[in-house]
């Protein structure tokens, strides 16, 4: 049987490609499971300096398996899954990881890619939270994530209406941080995380972290844990291989340490 989530690791980046193309790559308990534990034992490889989720040209993700998880659904078997567990196992990953969308992105899809550090699309992406039109609202950051991206006045209008967007759109709400043409772009996406494995990884997870405080924090809090990380990143040997490249005109070569 073919793998659900294939990883292809070429250190010092690595894909994982979500492989349920029969149901455009739909989000069952057991491709989440099967992502969750992908996504931790790369965390866990220090060879590995930034992660790249993706789908197919066709399809992110279309989001939940309808079939699999609501048809039958209630209340206490939707507990029983641990979703917020999961997803939280996912947002947790210190690892750069970017999500690089074409197609489909709806629902618990481009919740999944917004639970990344950075999304980029192909052109022919398309993002949406459709739930509204199965009588129920997004469950997996869908609401929050989005109004602190767009702000409320389009977070609700793309959830009221479960209007999809496409790519340009997505990047002009500030959703995408680039588009790349349709012929490249997992390429393109690849190229991104290269540039980004080069940098010094401590400081890139010490990066993420601050700007998702941005988030999730007031500013004094913010700033303080970034003050912080910048002081701390002072006693690390990427900083010393950062200022004496600098200073002796050469490329740094960044270790981890
Ligand atoms: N869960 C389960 N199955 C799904 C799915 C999902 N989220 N999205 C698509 N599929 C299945 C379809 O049921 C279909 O199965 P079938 O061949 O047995 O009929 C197959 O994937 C192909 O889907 P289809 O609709 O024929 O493909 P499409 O390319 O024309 O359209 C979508 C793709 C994604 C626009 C459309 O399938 C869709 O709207 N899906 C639901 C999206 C959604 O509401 N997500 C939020 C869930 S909370």
């Amino acid at each position: 049987m073919a793998e659900i989530v294939i990883v292809t690791r070429e250190a010092p980046i690595a894909t994982v490609q979500l492989n349920r193309p029969e149901v455009r790559n739909a989000i069952s308990e057991q491709l989440m499971d099967e992502l969750v534990k992908v996504l931790a034992g790369l965390d866990g490889d220090d060879t590995i300096r930034c992660i790249v989720i993706t789908g197919s040209d066709r399809a992110f993700s279309a989001g939940a398996d309808i079939k699999d998880n609501f048809v039958n659904a209630t209340p206490v078997t939707m507990l029983d899954q641990d979703l917020t567990s999961k997803w939280e196992a996912i947002r947790r990953i210190r690892t750069p990881i970017i999500a690089a969308v074409s197609g489909y992105a709806l629902g618990g899809g481009c919740e999944l890619a917004m639970a990344c550090d950075i999304i980029v699309a192909s052109e022919s992406a398309q993002f949406g939270q459709p739930e509204i039109n199965l009588g129920i609202i997004p469950g997996a950051g869908g609401t929050q994530r989005l109004t602190r991206t767009a702000g409320k006045y389009v977070a609700n209008e793309l959830i009221l209406t479960g209007r999809l967007i496409k790519a340009d759109e997505a990047r002009a709400i500030g959703l995408v941080a680039q588009v790349y043409p349709g012929a490249s772009w997992l390429e393109d996406a690849k190229a991104l995380a290269r540039a980004i494995a080069e940098k010094p990884p401590i400081a890139a997870r010490l990066a993420t972290e601050a700007v998702d405080l941005a988030w999730n924090s007031t500013l004094d809090a913010g700033l303080e844990f970034e003050r912080k990380a910048f002081y701390l990143l002072f006693a690390t040997d990427d900083k010393k291989e950062g200022v004496d490249a600098f200073m002796s005109k050469r490329k740094p070569t960044f270790k981890g340490t």
